[in-house]
């Protein structure tokens, strides 16, 4: 089948967009933030990834309001201060990495909310994620307006530096990330997620 996205993403036979089920897995980035007033925020983001690794840079989008009206908190508050922190959501922390999902009012710190232990950064003001297995400490590059959605709602897409990475020792095997060990959580579409504890290797040509 064919379709343009614009007259529609549920063109027959399909029952549900298939748009975010055709680019899977989507690495989660679960994004801490802190407030002005120290207010702390935690989001997944499955528009997320790595844009370089020279300066490593990675991005997020939050697109879409809050409920009480503007930004959403991670877009605000990244606004406001200029740091992040990408979090490592593994199978362990599933869990809450879905709760932190939930919109809740603005002056609710979302960490302790959420049931989460903090642990300071070394270099931002946003906490980590204590049960995450690996973080990146992020100050902002650049938000990049995105065209809005046809329901008149903003699309962002934050870009930040990592000015530090955090790796707990026990994921680290013979000098390298062990990726069954670290068993890292992605998003496929509908209400679908992967978990990655297995790899194949292929080396390039040249
Ligand atoms: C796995 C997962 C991935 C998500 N990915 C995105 C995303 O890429 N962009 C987005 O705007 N919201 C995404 N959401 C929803 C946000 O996490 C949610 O709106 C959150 O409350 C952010 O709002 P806040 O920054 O005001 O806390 C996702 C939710 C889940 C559970």
């Amino acid at each position: 089948m064919f379709f343009d996205p614009a007259d529609g993403m549920r063109p027959p036979p399909l029952k549900h967009s298939p748009y975010k089920s055709l680019v899977v897995p989507r690495p989660i980035g679960w994004i801490s933030t802190i407030s002005t007033d120290g207010v702390v925020n935690l989001a997944p983001f499955s528009y997320f990834n790595a844009v370089s690794d020279d300066p490593p840079l990675v991005m997020y989008c939050p697109n879409g309001g809050h409920p009480e009206g503007g930004k959403k908190d991670s877009l605000k508050n990244v606004e406001e201060t200029g740091e992040f922190v990408f979090n490592l959501a593994s199978w362990e922390t599933r869990e809450q990495m879905n709760a932190s999902s939930e919109h809740v009012a603005r002056g609710i710190d979302e960490m302790s909310h959420t049931g989460l232990a903090a642990l300071p950064s070394e270099k931002v003001r946003p906490p980590r994620v204590a049960a995450a297995p690996a973080h990146f400490e992020c100050v902002l590059q650049q938000v990049v307006t995105l065209p809005k959605g046809r329901g008149g709602q903003g699309n962002y897409m934050v870009i930040g530096q990592v000015v530090g990475i955090h790796i707990d020792d026990g994921i680290i095997v013979d000098g390298r990330i062990d990726i069954g060990r670290l068993r890292p959580v992605a998003r496929l579409g509908y209400f679908d997620y992967a978990v990655v504890d297995e790899a194949f290797e292929m080396r390039r040509p040249d």
